[in-house]
């Protein structure tokens, strides 16, 4: 036998449990549904069960169940009608790619929070789970993004840095960062009234409004497009897209009640106007995203309309909140996106996809 071998064994000898044990993350011992909380939880964050929080895993189980991969989409009538001289109109083509430029860097910056800081600071297994379903969820998206973009051939410099030279872009991109520094700082803590009402309104920022409200107006124009029969594959891809972002705002949207709930001190009327104030700031700079990107009516809509949309949307995320409504008397002028946000992967709606995942991820071939 080996020195190394034997030096291996004896230390395997060696080992003392306990002392393994006291080092883990919270205290030792068995984790009781009482000792675990949301935020600044002491208990042994190693333990999944027994579950506190019964939606955040069944959100996971629904999150691995709407599986799918940007590959499976089929892309050549895009690709055709992309480099037909006339076969969209400059607004189309313009739709397009501003919403491939916002939403290529979007979702990175999103992965980036939820990896970097979320995942450390919400101290809950269940709710981690679901969180790292997210972010294999977000590099999905941002893949999506990247193969619509070289599907088509376009100028990847050009699209990738639309979040620094296009304003209505850029200063989505710029409120997302302001709004989420302490999220960005790694040395950032919470276990006081301050940092943790910061990590609140983080949180709110992250989930109600670039989750919540920032990718509306790009989602609803692209698959506008592909209810159009134009750009059907990208308008396919935007469609998985949707759905796994409706459920990522739901689960923000619990994760944020439930810390209320748990902490109600935190919840008080500067933080109420605070997300108010947030949620009415994201609605303009969308609205105003909504009139860069239509100068003009288009695909059977406007940037009015947009606009009433995204009120819409954000009565619903105040609503979500216990807060009060903002907006009087809006309607919802494209009750289509609501349908497609709730398909059940079983039907797609422009029918380019090739495969499906079947719930427990085996695949089957059509
Ligand atoms: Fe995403
Ligand atoms: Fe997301």
């Amino acid at each position: 036998m080996s020195d190394a071998v034997e030096r291996a064994q004896a230390a395997v000898a060696e080992m003392d449990i306990t002392e393994g044990v006291a080092e883990l993350e919270g205290t030792s011992g068995r984790v009781e549904v009482d000792d675990k909380r949301m935020i600044n939880c002491r208990a042994d964050l190693n333990q999944l069960v027994p579950f506190k929080y019964d939606w955040a895993w069944q959100k996971y189980l629904d999150g691995c169940a709407n599986h799918w991969m940007p590959q499976e989409v089929n892309m050549n009538a895009d690709l055709a009608l992309w480099k037909k001289a006339d076969g969209l109109t400059d607004d189309e083509r313009r739709i397009v790619k501003r919403n491939l430029g916002f939403f290529s860097t979007a979702d990175s910056l999103v992965a980036n929070n939820l990896v970097l800081a979320i995942y450390r600071l919400i101290t809950n297994p269940e709710c981690r789970q679901y969180i790292l379903r997210q972010s294999f969820e977000e590099a999905i998206h941002t893949h999506a993004y990247q193969y619509c973009i070289e599907s088509l051939g376009m100028d990847e410099g050009e699209i990738f840095n639309m979040y620094q030279e296009i304003p209505s872009v850029a200063k989505k991109a710029q409120w997302g960062i302001q709004y989420t520094r302490e999220l960005s700082d790694p040395e950032f803590t919470t276990g006081t009234v301050e940092t943790d009402k910061a990590l609140l309104e983080n949180l709110i920022a992250f989930y109600c409004v670039l989750e919540g409200i920032f990718f509306y107006c790009g989602f609803t124009q692209i698959l506008s497009m592909g209810r159009r029969n134009k750009m059907t594959g990208v308008a396919e891809q935007f469609q998985y897209i949707l759905r796994d972002e409706s459920m990522h705002v739901n689960f923000g949207v619990d994760v944020i009640n439930q810390i209320k709930l748990e902490n109600p001190h935190l919840w008080d009327q500067q933080m109420r106007d605070k997300a108010t104030q947030m949620i009415l700031e994201g609605t303009e700079l969308e609205i105003q995203y909504a009139r860069d990107t239509m100068p003009r009516g288009v695909l059977g809509m406007n940037a009015p309309m947009m606009e009433e949309y995204l009120q819409f949307i954000a009565n619903r995320r105040l609503a979500q909140l216990g807060l009060p409504e903002q907006f009087k008397g809006v309607n919802n002028p494209f009750p289509w996106m609501s349908e497609i946000m709730d398909l059940r992967k079983e039907k797609n709606f422009f029918e380019t996809r090739v495969t499906e995942y079947q719930v427990g991820g085996a695949l089957s071939w059509e």
